[in-house]
This record gives C-alpha cells, sequence and structure tokens, in this order.
C-alpha cells in the first residue's frame, strides 16, 4: 500500500501551536513546539495490517544546533533519540526515516521533544 500523508497540523498537539510563517511546509501549516522538552505531536494512524512500517518525518530546524525526540508508538518507547540536525533555514525541509511496529488498526505515534530546545518544526509524517 502506498504511503499515506499525515499532517502536522492536524495531529494532537502539546505545547505548540500551528504557524505557517516558514515556506515549504505541506498543507496548511507546520507545527512549532514550545522550546522545551515533554512538547509533542500525536498522530492518530489507522492501518490495515500490522507492521513493522516504515515511517518518514518531515521537518525543518533553522537553528545549528540537533533537536532530537523520542519516537513512542501506542505508548511503547521505539527509539528514545532520532537524530534531527540543521536543515540551515526554517524554510528548509527535510525528512527522516524510522521503521516502527504497528498494529492493525488504530494506532498512536508520538514525537517528544527530548532536550529544552523542543521539537523542530514538523511538517508531516508518512507511513
Ligand atoms: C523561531 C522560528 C520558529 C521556531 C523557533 C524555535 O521562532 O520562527 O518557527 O519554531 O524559532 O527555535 O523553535
Ligand atoms: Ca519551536
Amino acid at each position: 500500500t502506498p504511503a499515506s500523508r499525515y499532517e502536522a497540523e492536524d495531529a494532537v498537539i502539546s505545547q505548540g501551536v500551528v504557524e505557517s510563517d516558514h515556506a515549504g511546509f505541506s498543507g496548511r501549516g507546520f507545527v512549532n513546539t514550545d522550546n522545551v522538552a515533554g512538547a509533542y505531536v500525536e498522530f492518530a494512524i489507522t492501518l490495515p495490517a500490522p507492521g513493522p512500517h516504515p515511517l518518514t518525518i518531515r521537518y525543518a530546524n533553522g537553528t545549528t544546533t540537533d533537536r532530537p525526540f523520542s519516537l513512542t508508538v501506542n505508548g511503547a518507547v521505539v527509539q528514545s533519540s532520532v537524530p534531527a540536525p540543521s536543515t540551515g533555514a526554517w524554510t528548509t525541509w527535510t525528512s527522516t526515516s524510522a521503521v516502527i511496529p504497528t498494529v492493525a488498526g488504530a494506532n498512536t505515534v508520538r514525537l517528544t521533544a527530548t532536550t529544552g530546545a523542543g521539537l523542530p518544526n514538523l511538517d508531516y509524517v508518512e507511513l
């Protein structure tokens, strides 16, 4: 099955807002989280078949500092620190990927900032 896109602006956001002031995003905007550890974006993803599935995450990081995050699927930590290094500008978007375990039916995929810098600006995930 081809990947489906889940826009960050449609996800559950804790400690962040939807913005659109940096061009190059998909959909209506992107999520800008606060610069705090623990800020997260959680996607609800319904799948016809169990995983593992490749997950693509599109982000921008206009700072020079890594903005790592943890990846949690259905409440379990899958990767404790996914790097999100600088993209050079807030208008420069890139993708990183991970393979995640999933179940048939409803899944939650949560990206949580692990440093006080918060998440990079988040555009979407594809799965
Ligand atoms: C700037 C930028 C935001 C970004 C923020 C950050 O304010 O405009 O889009 O989220 O920096 O450092 O997190
Ligand atoms: Ca931010």
